[in-house]
């Protein structure tokens, strides 16, 4: 029979690999709500046009990227190929501004893009996400990178940078914007097709383009950074010194402009050399004019998402998972002994215990093997001839001797042995 495959670019998280799930959610949590976030959930679906009006008409995302499809009335919903137009729409449509606590919000989950397929990039992947509503302080935009780096750092990622730029805003991009299009009229033999057609509509978008010529014809591009306006220059100038002030390393790079048309002012990504092409953990900026292009009132925002996926791969090169094993293997011999190992397991669990009770029997010999390969520190085995006794003999698989011990004692017997307790 054919078998039926998971879709391409979308992956399975098997038992081997949850713990690192885990480990970077619960980290995540940790640190987001140390610096006062709180979790908001928001659909897997939403309506296209709220990606097309947010994420921009002419990005890579929006252009390429989706999963869009009519529904059965006709009405076009894509799946969410990111979190922060959501958690926007979603603070608009509660008016959650009224409360003066929802001010910063995280979630994690699934986000989907129809990307090529390689290491570190999918079709479905994962992010965490944060977002700050209502604060344009240069203060927030150094916090907010602050605590994806102290994210980074308690999980043990310490040789990743930080890069950081200004997009500027609607007063002073539009002069560089003309620059940069004069600039790309003289190039325009060089540039992909893609890139060809973007110069008119949308020239930023052309620092995102991967293709070599691309990237060749634009390394004596006009730098946005020369035309900041004063107040975008002041705001720069002021994240920069909170950074260092708190001995944040960083890099300004003035060619990061961010895969999506939101952006104004500081943009941030965190940058590793260990993911091959895929070298963006991380990133995020400021989007002050989104809330108001929504239909929201008119509130600054800023935010970031990290790839799970990624950031996993990367802890993943770091250390081994040693993962938690049974302490103990209960062994079987005879129908009758099935009933007071189960009621032993029971026991041993509610004691703060890992039991392996052996299911469907076999011989001594076979249950042994498996409580070798499960690498307990104890093998219980319970027998008819001995529990007519009244016992049930422990084997202390690394020294290989073994002890009767009265069933009642059992429980007691073994947290007091060293070793189960160090496991
Ligand atoms: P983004 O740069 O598009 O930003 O995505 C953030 C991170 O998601 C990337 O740095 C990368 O680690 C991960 N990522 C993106 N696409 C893929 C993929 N196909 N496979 C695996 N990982 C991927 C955003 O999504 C913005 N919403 C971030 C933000 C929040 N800005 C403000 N607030």
């Amino acid at each position: 029979m054919e078998r039926v495959q998971a879709v391409r670019g979308m992956n399975d998280i098997l038992p081997d690999a949850v713990h690192w799930w885990q480990k970077v959610e619960t980290t995540a949590r940790e640190v987001l709500e140390l610096y006062g976030y709180r979790e908001i959930r928001t659909p897997l679906v939403e309506k296209l046009e709220l990606f097309a009006r947010s994420i921009g008409e002419s990005t890579d995302i929006v252009e390429k990227e989706m999963y869009a499809f009519p529904d059965r009335k006709g009405q076009w919903l894509a799946l969410r190929p990111e979190a922060t137009a959501s958690v926007v729409r979603a603070f608009i449509e509660h008016n959650l501004h009224a409360d003066p606590l929802a001010r910063k919000f995280y979630t994690i989950g699934p986000m989907f893009r129809h990307e090529r397929p390689q290491k570190g990039r999918y079709r479905q992947f994962h992010q965490i996400d944060a977002e700050v509503f209502g604060i344009d302080d240069p203060l927030m935009d150094a916090e907010v990178m602050i605590m994806l780096c102290d994210f980074l750092q308690r999980l043990g990622l310490k040789d990743i940078g930080l890069h950081v730029n200004s997009l500027g805003c609607p007063e002073c991009r539009p002069r560089f914007r003309e620059k940069l299009k004069a600039f790309l009229q003289n190039r325009s033999p060089q540039l992909c097709p893609d890139c060809d057609r973007r110069r008119h509509v949308n020239p930023l978008r052309v620092f995102d383009c991967k293709v070599d010529r691309c990237r060749e014809a634009l390394t004596d591009a006009p730098e946005l950074a020369q035309y900041l306006c004063e107040a975008c220059r002041r705001h720069f100038d002021k994240v920069l010194e909170y950074l260092s002030d708190l001995h944040v390393a960083y890099a300004v790079d003035s060619r990061m402009v961010r895969g999506l048309d939101y952006y104004m002012r500081t943009t941030f990504e965190v940058i590793t050399d260990r993911l091959g092409a895929q070298n963006a953990v991380g990133g995020g900026g400021r989007y002050d004019g989104l809330m108001r292009d929504l239909g929201g009132p008119d509130l600054p925002g800023i935010g970031f998402a990290i790839g799970m996926e990624r950031l996993i791969l990367l802890l993943q090169q770091k250390e081994a998972w040693v993962s938690k094993k049974p302490q103990v293997f209960i062994a079987v011999l005879g129908d009758e002994a099935v009933r007071q190992a189960f009621r032993l397991a029971q026991d041993l669990r509610a004691h703060g215990v890992a039991a392996e009770l052996a299911h469907g029997g076999g011989s001594l010999k076979s249950q042994m093997r498996r409580a070798d390969k499960l690498g307990v520190a104890h093998v219980v085995i319970v027998g008819e001839e001995e529990l007519a006794r009244g016992v049930v003999v422990v084997r202390h698989m690394v020294s290989k001797e073994q002890d009767q011990v009265p069933l009642e004692n059992t429980v007691q017997f073994l947290m007091t042995v060293s070793t189960v307790g160090s496991l």
